[in-house]
């Protein structure tokens, strides 16, 4: 089982380059298979989620071709199979976009339901209901959810809670129905915006994307088209969080500032010094961090994929401090982690209440899930002495060659998975 193993207590230095947006390529990567053109997508992140993606597009008959590590090429017009296999949708849950996509497309569409995760119950009872709205039947039996159309037309969807997911669905599902979509109390995410404008990109009509408000007017047909997926926001938080856990002085490169307005906010409340440019992000972090308090909302609020990361900036800072989760029921497993490293942390319903620490000492942990299992990364590097992560596989579902990138920035840090190569990095580090 790989792991990782990390020496702790080196400041980061210097720069890294930030990759496409996991969770904007999710939704970009099953629009792909509504033209039987060909479409051309770049910056896409070679992570593990995105594989199991596109092996699901390649498993339903469409056309991949990977042409070189970062893009890819997609051509629809093969696709034979409307069911999506039981064991695409267990690896990710993002297989279900290609409900919207197939219903969309062909007017119908199976997918098999996504559980829960470790982060919560992960309902998607606001899917079902946009998709009804547009005229489909849905039936759940069998653990497998099936849409079917004779005929889809626009319809007025409001959405009970602020959903990234059924926002992107159902932009999926209404982008070629008769008539005009309405989708309201939508989700404004940056990620929301990148699948709009690809969409239009392939001659959709979609406007409003990044307000809460989303007017789809359908079209007869998509076309081929050539598309570039934005840089990861929180990809590139978690190294702007690193740095400032470890005291370090780092620049985030290839980003969008504004999409990371929310965490600069943060840092600065805790004492690092932030500073922007067109597209990058340099975060210099400080002798002594300072609490402060959070509260996870939908964007443009502080990130909830950020939460974990915060709490560890929290956990090494001068005071006591808040992190309310409101998107999540069950998103703070790593605490138990962190507090077996000399955390204080106390968790009472959906908030930890965090006594800042000077000095945290290396562990052997495991990851409970992606975000967390980063949130430790940062932890052990910011640690006096050797911490082991077992389950980096959640990691590696979001985060391209982290190890690498992190060991770009000095981290003492490396991907083993023998007892054997444990030893050899103990030896090397002495
Ligand atoms: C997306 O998940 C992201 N995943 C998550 O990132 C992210 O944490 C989340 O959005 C919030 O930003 C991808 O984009 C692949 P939601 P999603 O639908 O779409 C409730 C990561 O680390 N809800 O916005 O599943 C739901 O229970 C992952 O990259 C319903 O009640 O999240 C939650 O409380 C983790 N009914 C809230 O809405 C529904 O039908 C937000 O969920 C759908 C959602």
């Amino acid at each position: 089982m790989e792991q990782y193993i990390i020496k702790g207590g080196v400041p980061l230095h210097g720069e890294v380059s930030i990759g496409g947006a996991k969770n904007a390529a999710l939704g970009i990567l099953a629009a792909a298979i509504m033209t039987d053109e060909t479409v051309t997508i770049e910056n896409v992140p070679n992570v593990r989620d995105t594989r199991v993606l596109l092996q699901a597009i390649e498993g339903i008959g469409a056309k991949v071709k990977y042409v070189y590590n970062n893009s890819v090429q997609i051509n629809g017009g093969s696709i034979c199979d409307f069911n999506v296999d039981y064991e695409y949708i267990k690896k990710i849950r993002a297989s279900y976009y290609l409900l919207g996509a197939l219903l969309g497309k062909y007017k119908c569409s199976q997918v098999a339901l996504p559980g829960g995760c470790n982060i919560g119950s992960r309902p998607i009872d606001q899917h079902i209901k946009g998709f009804k709205a547009l005229g489909a039947d849905v039936v759940i039996e069998h653990g497998k959810i099936s849409t079917k159309a004779e005929h889809l037309k626009g319809g007025h969807v409001y959405f009970d809670v602020v959903t990234v997911g059924a926002t992107i669905n159902l932009m999926l599902a209404a982008c070629l129905a008769d008539g005009d979509t309405i989708l309201e109390n939508a989700a404004k995410e940056p990620h929301i915006v990148d699948v709009a404008n690809f969409l239009n990109a392939m001659g959709a009509n979609i406007k409003g994307a990044g307000t809460d408000v989303i007017r789809i007017k359908g079209v007869s047909r998509l076309h081929g088209t050539t598309y570039s997926i934005i840089p990861d926001q929180i990809e590139a938080g978690t190294f702007m969080f690193a740095s400032a856990a470890t005291h370090g002085d780092v620049v985030v490169k290839d980003v969008i500032p504004k999409h990371l307005e929310s965490l600069s906010a943060k840092l600065i409340e805790v004492g690092c010094q932030v500073i922007e440019g067109d597209d990058w992000v340099r975060v210099i972090g400080c002798d002594e961090l300072k609490s402060t308090n959070v509260k996870t909302l939908p964007y443009p609020g502080f990130p909830t994929d950020m939460q974990p990361q915060m709490s560890v900036v929290l956990a090494l800072a001068n005071g006591s401090s808040m992190v309310t989760e409101s998107i999540f029921e069950n998103r703070f497993k790593y605490v138990d982690e962190l507090n077996r490293m000399g955390c204080k942390i106390k968790v009472e319903g959906n908030t930890a209440y965090i006594e800042g620490v000077r000095r945290i000492t290396g562990a052997q942990m495991s990851a409970p899930d992606l975000r967390a299992g980063a949130a430790l990364v940062i932890a052990a590097l910011s640690a006096e002495g050797l911490s082991e992560i077992d389950d980096i596989e959640y990691i590696q579902r979001g985060y391209e060659d982290f190890e690498g990138k992190l060991r770009g920035l000095g981290a003492v840090i490396e991907r083993i998975d023998s007892e054997r190569e444990a030893q050899k990095f103990k030896l090397k580090i002495g």
